[in-house]
């Protein structure tokens, strides 16, 4: 136990030094809030906590969006330099090799341990947190905040879903209403329940605003 603890601190500091200049809603706060949520998630569903926990730390370490890493090397990197034992990194790698959300191209993880990191990963785009993150992310990549005559672009497939420059409100419509229904495990859809109707409320309440009807 002392053994795990030691390990998931070191990956922590390597991950606080990987994500150091990101303002894109994938600092290492997002990261360790993902630890955070898988944790309480696993303990729920009776799954490996450590490798959750790991996986959790490493999930975003290879985003293609953020790094040109082949294979999970910065995963394997910090794993390596942890002296994380070839079995538990393999089930690590196994986990966030399928979390990320790509549209209609997104997967389904095989193992428990997947499920609970794409769960725990998805609910921190949900919430007051998530509304954080999402104009965070507009901001940065020069996204309006809105644009009445850009309506939603629904069923993206991944390469359409990428290519997309709506506006962050267009992103609520394009993938966070769907995530509370894309959960896999029973944990994380009831706290998804309550982070889903504060994402509705304030979408009504911007519009309502928008048309000065409020
Ligand atoms: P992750 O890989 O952690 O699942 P993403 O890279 O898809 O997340 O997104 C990071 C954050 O930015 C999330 O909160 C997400 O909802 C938000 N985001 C992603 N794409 C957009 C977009 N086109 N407009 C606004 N926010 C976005
Ligand atoms: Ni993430």
């Amino acid at each position: 136990m002392e053994e795990q603890e030691r390990i998931l601190s070191i990956v922590r500091d390597e991950i606080r030094r990987l994500f150091s200049d990101d303002f894109s809603g994938h600092d290492a706060w997002h990261t360790i809030r993902v630890e955070r949520t898988a944790a309480v998630i696993a303990e729920a569903e009776s799954c490996d906590v450590f490798v959750v926990r790991l996986g959790a730390l490493l999930h975003d370490a290879d985003d293609p969006k953020l790094f040109s890493t082949q294979d999970y090397q910065n995963a394997r990197d910090i794993m390596a330099r942890a002296y994380v034992d070839a079995s538990t990194a393999q089930q690590v790698i196994a986990a966030i090799a399928t979390v990320s959300f790509k549209g209609t191209d997104t997967q389904t993880p095989a193992t428990l341990e997947g499920k609970v990191l794409q769960d725990a990963d998805r609910l921190d785009a949900l919430g007051a947190i998530g509304i954080a993150r999402t104009f965070a992310y507009g901001g940065s990549h020069s996204r309006a905040m809105y644009d009445p005559e850009l309506p939603p672009l629904l069923h993206m497939d991944e390469a359409a879903y990428r290519k997309n420059q709506g506006s962050s409100l267009n992103h609520f419509y394009e993938k966070l209403f769907l995530l509370k229904d894309m959960m896999n495990t029973d944990t994380a859809r009831r706290m998804a329940e309550k982070r889903d109707a504060y994402l509705h409320a304030f979408a009504e309440e911007f519009l309502a605003e928008w048309d000065g009807k409020c």
